[in-house]
């Protein structure tokens, strides 16, 4: 009989989480970290990464703080190889930073080109850079990149949802989430063939104190009626990770409540 609970374990394997003590990433590296994988939590805010790895180890779950700033993109491939060589191998790789400019809210109508390229750059383009270089280091013994997307790489923005909020969808994120999911088919095609499985987990908007109309107005457009949360992310993350999930590459999971089928 299979033991699928087994197959969902990750005892043994480096799991590296970019953007690791984040709203998402925070919940990511426990889900891992939970099913016996040694993370590795990448961010640039050192004293806080200490303490989330202290808090964590605490609680048993072999989590590590690693400080890099992956807006670096010429110095990633050495921060890769670095990694590896001191944890041994990369199994699982979660693109999930979430680099942004201060102006990164600006409206088309006020966009700056020099933003616009920044943001493409720290976040598709470290993408790119950062799940290009993880397939190349798992071409031994396989492994599986996670890259974040979300609703908006497949959908454009609903008007309605943020009328009267004061809340607005950079531009820049529609192009950066469309680009990271078919990079994602095309990093899956292209090292399939190493036992490398890439796909893309795009979550719908996660709950983080915004204001109640937006809240109200998401829920109501939303199948199962609510936002999203960290855990609901981190799951499907944990899944396509896993052994589960051997047969499933250059796919895109939504976590979204049903938002993106209506
Ligand atoms: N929050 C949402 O509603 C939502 C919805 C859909 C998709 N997403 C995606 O999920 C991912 C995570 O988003 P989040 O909401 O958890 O973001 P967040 O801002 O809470 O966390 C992002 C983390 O990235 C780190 N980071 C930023 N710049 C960095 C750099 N240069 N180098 C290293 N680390 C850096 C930050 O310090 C932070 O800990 C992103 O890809 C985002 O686009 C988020």
């Amino acid at each position: 009989m299979n033991d699928y609970i087994a197959k969902m374990r990750l005892d043994g394997k480096v799991a590296v989480v970019t953007g690791g003590l984040g709203l998402i990433g925070r919940e990511i590296c426990m889900a891992l970290a939970q099913a016996g994988a040694k993370v590795i939590a990448v961010d640039i805010a050192r004293v806080n990464g200490r303490a989330f790895e202290k808090g964590l180890r605490t609680a048993g779950l072999d989590v590590n703080y690693e400080n890099i700033d992956l807006a670096k993109l010429e110095r990633l491939d050495a921060a890769m190889d670095a990694l590896r060589s001191k944890y041994g191998y990369v199994d699982v790789f979660v693109n999930n930073a979430y680099p942004r400019t201060k102006d990164w809210a600006a409206r088309p109508e006020a966009l700056k080109l020099a933003s616009w390229r920044k943001n493409i750059d720290m976040q598709l383009n470290s993408y790119a850079w950062l799940s290009r270089k993880a397939c190349l280091l798992m071409r031994k013994r396989g492994g599986s990149v996670i890259n974040i997307g979300s609703i908006y790489g497949v959908q454009g923005p609903d008007a309605r949802v943020y009328k009267n909020t004061g809340l607005s969808l950079p531009m820049a994120y529609s192009a950066i989430k469309g680009g990271v999911i078919n990079l994602t088919r095309y990093l899956a095609a292209y090292f399939g063939p190493y036992g490398i499985r890439v796909n893309t987990v795009c979550p719908g908007g996660v709950f983080d104190g915004q204001n109640m109309k937006f809240v109200r107005n998401y829920a109501e457009k939303t199948p199962l009626k609510r936002m999203a949360n960290s855990e609901d992310v981190a799951g499907c993350v944990l899944f396509a990770a896993s052994g589960l999930a051997a047969y499933v590459t250059g796919d895109t999971l939504m976590v979204d409540g049903g938002w993106s089928i209506v």
